[in-house]
């Protein structure tokens, strides 16, 4: 556990700027605190029609969506490595759009524009997606991790994304994220909200740390979610693709234009992928105060979260 209360690994300091870029200030989206660029196109975000095919893949942020949207993408191949490899298209985001960049972050009117079936990232809670997608039954793939990996991640993606705001330090920002006054608003909330639903036989679920354990025996869960069947070598490929080295290694050759577009790298973004780098984040006492906030958030919600490996 940290013995120093403001651990500031490459922190930004109040007013500060990634690179040339001003770092924006979050705004409120029907009482959900966003980033600018999810508030400009909130009406189409909130209006967006679902089709009945469309796969959506939910998560708080940091909780390994990218991760999860490669899984996907090497089910879908059949474990083909070189079709894999050719693929340069990003799952989209729906809260995330520029419009006029065709590569990760397209806009709501380029997904409308996408043939079917689509797969599509969402980052915001349930009372704030569009009701067709639960109306049409759509497939949802949840992602949920552990807060403490979650809220850590989260700290330092704010010191490199320029469409994240300022974090101040460590302890400001787990200050802020434990209130929900982050992107996104309360994680809380947020995985609450979805395993609520968990019932329903078009929602499932996938936790990062499970992830970690047994890459293939997830990918195989969610291939079955899928209806797809993978052969051994199949898998075998994916989980070598897919590991933690070889993403890190391999995602910036993957998608060239990447950090042109994001303003950052996959090799930056693709960061530690552990469970337990929190334990070099927080202090005891800091520990202590998250650990009664989870049992106070969670409690009778069946809802139980890995720490360590
Ligand atoms: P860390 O910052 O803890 O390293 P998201 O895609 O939802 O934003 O999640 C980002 C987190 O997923 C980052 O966590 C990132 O390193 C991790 N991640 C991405 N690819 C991974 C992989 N192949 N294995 C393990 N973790 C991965």
């Amino acid at each position: 556990m940290s013995s120093q209360g403001d651990h500031k690994p490459g922190s930004v300091g109040k007013g500060a700027a990634v690179g040339e870029h001003e770092k924006p200030e979050l705004v409120m989206a029907d009482g959900l605190l966003v980033p600018p660029i999810t508030l400009r196109q909130w009406e189409e975000i909130k209006n967006f029609q679902a089709r009945p095919d469309d796969t959506f893949i939910a998560s708080y942020p940091k909780s390994g969506l990218v991760w999860t949207t490669q899984v996907m993408e090497m089910i879908q191949l059949q474990g083909d490595v070189e079709a894999y490899k050719a693929n340069k298209k990003l799952v989209p985001f729906l809260e995330f759009s520029i419009p006029n960049v065709e590569i990760s972050m397209p806009a709501v009117k380029m997904i409308n524009n996408l043939p079917s079936p689509r797969v599509i990232n969402i980052h915001s809670p349930i009372s704030h997606i569009s009701k067709s997608i639960l109306e049409k039954k759509c497939k949802v793939i949840c992602v949920l991790r552990n807060p403490k990996d979650v809220v850590v991640s989260y700290y330092h993606f704010h010191t490199f994304s320029n469409i994240a705001p300022n974090p101040g330090t460590w302890s400001e920002f787990l200050q802020n994220f434990m209130i929900g006054k982050v992107a996104f608003s309360s994680w809380f909330d947020h995985v609450k909200g979805w395993w609520s639903l968990r019932k329903q036989p078009n929602i499932f679920f996938l936790f990062y740390e499970a992830m970690k354990k047994d890459l293939g025996y997830e990918a195989g869960r969610l291939a079955s979610f899928l209806g797809r069947d993978l052969s051994p070598e199949a898998m075998k490929n994916l989980v070598e693709q897919l590991s933690f080295n070889s993403m890190k290694t391999n995602m910036d050759e993957k998608i060239p234009n990447f950090k042109t577009v994001a303003g950052f790298s996959f090799k930056q973004f693709i960061r530690k992928g552990q469970v337990g780098d929190w334990k070099n984040h927080f202090t005891v006492a800091q520990n202590e105060v998250m650990d009664q906030l989870i049992a106070d958030q969670l409690k009778g919600t069946s809802l139980d979260f890995c720490y360590e490996l």
